[in-house]
């Protein structure tokens, strides 16, 4: 197998390439001042000469200049390589949230992105936690492989900042249930939801816990998969506190952190946020290749 990706995903290439074996190729990346880019492989002998090719690259932060380079690379690979098994592996996977169409006219970018890589004969589609991976499956022309990575961070939590405590699994939002009942029964804890509603005009969110928690908690680590202004967080928080828990951790597999988020969770009573390198920041505590890894394996 031959591991290929952009030169600024270098570092999870190589990783990747460490645990899985394989040589890799990298694709040099330049942009002109119009904006305009261009990939460039650096070996593209090597592209030729393997029957299977992974490509894998982050697509965040500037997703827009992202896609088009992994677009980009996809039909070099294609022009060397016309015949190989190609997967495409991405630890987040931009654009996949806006998978149906909300308000009439509106673009459904998960359609529209699931066509363009189509057009690479990609085999498979490897990501961790995308938000909707069942609406991803069912339109997928391709294979899709979706890990979690909610027990480990889970498990890193019970470890460090709420090791001995009683702890309840907390999903902000009725999207979250599975994998937090899931997440919930693999490392033994109690879980609940919050029903959350979110106005799609202004964006605002409000909810409520369940009337009843059956008993009282010290700690609530409240899990998703994505913090992206931290409103859905916040909003936990104060529910969870209002019904009493001290301790707050807020997890989540990719920390988009926008508007200053990691602060704000931060000030709104979280002791810690815990996440994977899909995306970088101050807060990622685990390195998303172990993730990638495991589906590239089939485990
Ligand atoms: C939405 O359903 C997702 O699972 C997250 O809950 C959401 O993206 C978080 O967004 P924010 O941090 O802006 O509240």
């Amino acid at each position: 197998m031959l591991l290929a990706g952009l030169e600024s995903s270098r570092v999870l290439c190589t990783r990747l390439a460490n645990i899985l074996g394989g040589e890799v190729v990298l694709f040099r990346e330049r942009v002109f001042p119009d904006g305009e880019v261009l990939v460039k492989a650096d070996s593209p002998g090597k592209l030729a000469a393997h029957d299977s090719i992974v490509f894998c690259s982050r697509m965040y932060p500037q997703q827009n200049q992202a896609l088009t380079k992994v677009l980009q690379s996809l039909d070099v690979i294609r022009d060397y390589s016309p015949q190989a098994n190609l997967t495409l592996a991405v630890p987040y996977l931009p654009y996949v949230r806006q998978d149906k169409r909300f308000l009439e006219g509106e673009a459904i970018s998960l359609k529209m992105l699931l066509r363009l890589f189509h057009l690479f004969s990609i085999q498979r589609l490897v990501t961790i936690d995308t938000h909707g991976p069942e609406s991803l499956r069912n339109v997928a022309p391709f294979d899709f492989v979706d890990v979690s990575a909610s027990v480990e961070l889970t498990r890193k939590i019970l470890d460090g900042p709420l090791a001995g405590s009683d702890t309840l699994l907390v999903a902000p939002d009725k999207g979250g249930i599975e994998r937090a009942r899931a997440t919930a029964k693999e490392v033994g804890l109690d879980c609940v939801h919050i029903e959350k509603r979110r106005d799609r005009d202004t964006g605002e969110v409000s909810g409520v816990l369940p009337s009843e928690l059956n008993r009282d908690y010290s700690s609530a680590l409240v899990l998703d998969d994505i913090i992206s202004t931290g409103g859905t967080m916040v909003l936990a928080s104060q529910l969870l506190r209002k019904a009493g828990v001290r301790n707050l951790v807020a997890a989540a597999t990719h920390l988009l952190l926008l508007e200053d988020a990691g602060r704000r969770l931060l000030s709104s009573g979280y002791q810690d946020v815990v996440g994977t390198d899909s995306i970088e920041t101050v807060f990622s505590r685990i390195g998303c290749e172990v993730f990638l890894a495991k589906a590239l394996r089939g485990e």
